[in-house]
Formats: structure tokens, C-alpha cells, sequence
């Protein structure tokens, strides 16, 4: 009877076929058949070391949502809704265990190139310096044409911060792109684009203005994938004062 009634709450919860107690394989041939799924299917946002891209950093000994290797199958089989991360549906069980097997190598290698050398204290007097709060919030205060900054740290990894800030242009996120609108009469908005659907088209410009516009006053409307709507700041920090700004935002994380 016991049994039934578990087998029955199992049922209820379809999402994933991970208990909390799984142990993952170890393996050489596991671990190798893990390695180039995690090169086929994570390299582009993760970096090959699990330290770059545009996702989170899994080269750590502990992830912020994956602490558990049950949270790791699932986070792999299913993805983290309402984020970036995509659930890898077509992979087996147990090529979600052998991924889940590499993905934790990554944490036990200790990676010298994503320690930070930057000072988080003189980063944040450079955040305010330049302005960045024009177009960015943290913890409700700034602007909004840029994406809240206030939990980047925990959401991207520092090299992508790093990228973000020397040559913007390389990882525009799709609900950022570099847009301009004619409207009738000629007139045109240049800015971010925030979000469209097959009515409206919604852009915020530079000034800080939102207009969210009806598309059949629309004639022509420009994105360009390759351009950012924020300046680069290559030329205008040193190296030194750039790691200081990526150990600032590295710094700001979820609390857990
Ligand atoms: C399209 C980009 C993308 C791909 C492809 C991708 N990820 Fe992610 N992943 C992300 C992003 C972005 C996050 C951070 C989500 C958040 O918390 O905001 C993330 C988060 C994670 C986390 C949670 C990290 C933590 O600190 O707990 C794990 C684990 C993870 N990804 C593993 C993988 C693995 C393994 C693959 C390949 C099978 C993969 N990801 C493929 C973008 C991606
Ligand atoms: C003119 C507005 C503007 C200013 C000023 C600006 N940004 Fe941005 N920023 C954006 C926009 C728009 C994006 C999204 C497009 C992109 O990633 O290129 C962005 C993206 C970012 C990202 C990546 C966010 C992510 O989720 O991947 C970081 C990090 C960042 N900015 C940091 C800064 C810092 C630090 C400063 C100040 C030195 C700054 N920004 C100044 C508009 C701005």
C-alpha cells in the first residue's frame, strides 16, 4: 500500500525522472561520452571550461542551483525556466547523467583564468562615475534600457561580463537589439528593443523614453543582431579599472 502511494506521487510530479538520490557515473567512458556532450551542447553559452559564455559559471565547486547532482540531471534535463538555460529534451537519462558526471569535473579543476583580480569596492565608484545606472538598475535604482544588473553575478559568468563592457556588440541579448523604427511621416526611434508581438513593438531610446508603437504605423524597422545599444567602454577604462567593474557585478549574487 505504502509503495502504491508513492508510485502515485511520482506520477504527479512528470517534469523529471530524477530522484533526489542519484549517483552519477565515474566512469572513463562515461565521463568521455559526457565531456563531448557538454562540448556539443553547452560549449556555446557555457565556454569550454564551464568559465565563459554568455551562462552561468559552472567551473565552481559549488553551483548556486545545482547543489545536489539530482538538481544537476534535472537542471540539464529540463532546463531553468524563466531563464536562458534550456532543458536538453532529446538527450537520454543517461546522457543526462554522463553530462551531469563532466559538468561536476569542471568544478573540481581549480580554473586560474576566471579568478578575479578586480577590486569590487573601486569598481562599484567606477559604476557610479560612469553613469552605468543611466541604463542599468541594481536593488531598484537606475534606468531601464539596459537588463537589471542587481543579481548579474550569479547569472553570468565573468568573462561575459568582461565582454559586455570592452565590446558590447559580441552578446546582445535578443530582447536588447540595437533597433530603429520609421514611423509615417518619416519619423524614426532609435533604441532598445524590449519585446514585440504581432501587434506592437515596444523601444526604448536613448533618452530613457518607452514607446510602445502600433505596428501598422510602423514602415520600416531595422535590428541589428550585431550592434549594442550600449557604449563600449574599452577606450575609456584601463584594464585594470575594467577587472575592477567585473569583480563589482561578479560580486552580485542571489542570496541563497
Ligand atoms: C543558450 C545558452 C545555454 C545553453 C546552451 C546551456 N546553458 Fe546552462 N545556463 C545558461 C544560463 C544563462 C544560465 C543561468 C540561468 C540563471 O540562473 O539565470 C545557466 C545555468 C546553468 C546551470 C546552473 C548553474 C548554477 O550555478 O547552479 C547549470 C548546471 C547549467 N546551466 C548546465 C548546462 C549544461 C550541462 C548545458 C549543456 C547540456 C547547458 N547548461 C547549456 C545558458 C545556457
Ligand atoms: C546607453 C545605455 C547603457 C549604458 C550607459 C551602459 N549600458 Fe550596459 N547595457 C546596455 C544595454 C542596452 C545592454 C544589453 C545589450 C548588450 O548586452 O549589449 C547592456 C548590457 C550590459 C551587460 C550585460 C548584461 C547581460 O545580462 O548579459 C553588462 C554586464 C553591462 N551592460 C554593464 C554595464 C556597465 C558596467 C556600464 C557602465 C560602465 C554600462 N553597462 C553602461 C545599455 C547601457
Amino acid at each position: 500500500m505504502r509503495k502504491l502511494k508513492l508510485l502515485l506521487i511520482v506520477a504527479a510530479v512528470p517534469l523529471s525522472v530524477f530522484a533526489e538520490e542519484i549517483k552519477l557515473p565515474t566512469g572513463a567512458d562515461d565521463l568521455k561520452r559526457g565531456k563531448s556532450l557538454y562540448m556539443g551542447a553547452c560549449t556555446y553559452c557555457h565556454g569550454p571550461t564551464g568559465d565563459g559564455g554568455k551562462g552561468a559559471d559552472l567551473s565552481r565547486r559549488d553551483l548556486r542551483s545545482a547543489k545536489t547532482d539530482g538538481d544537476l540531471a534535472r537542471i540539464i534535463e529540463v532546463g531553468l525556466p524563466g531563464t536562458e538555460m534550456p532543458g536538453m529534451m532529446h538527450m537520454t537519462r543517461n546522457e543526462v547523467l554522463q553530462t551531469a558526471a563532466f559538468v561536476r569535473t569542471l568544478g573540481r579543476a581549480e580554473t586560474p583564468a576566471a579568478a578575479l583580480t578586480g577590486n569590487a569596492a573601486k569598481g562599484e565608484a567606477l559604476y557610479a562615475k560612469h553613469n552605468c545606472a543611466a541604463c542599468h538598475t541594481i536593488d531598484s535604482k537606475g534606468g531601464f534600457m539596459g537588463p537589471d544588473l542587481s543579481v548579474i553575478g550569479s547569472r553570468r559568468s565573468a568573462t561575459h561580463l568582461r565582454e559586455a563592457i570592452v565590446d558590447p556588440s559580441i552578446t546582445v541579448p535578443n530582447n536588447f537589439l540595437y533597433t530603429t523604427l520609421t514611423l509615417e511621416g518619416g519619423r524614426n526611434i532609435t533604441g532598445a528593443r524590449l519585446w514585440e508581438d504581432s501587434f506592437i513593438i515596444n523601444v526604448r531610446d536613448f533618452a530613457g523614453n518607452n514607446h510602445s508603437i502600433d505596428k501598422s504605423r510602423v514602415t520600416q524597422v531595422t535590428k541589428e543582431q550585431k550592434k549594442s545599444p550600449m557604449p563600449s567602454y574599452k577606450e575609456k577604462l584601463s584594464a585594470a579599472q575594467i577587472e575592477d567593474l567585473v569583480a563589482y557585478m561578479a560580486a552580485r549574487k542571489e542570496a541563497r
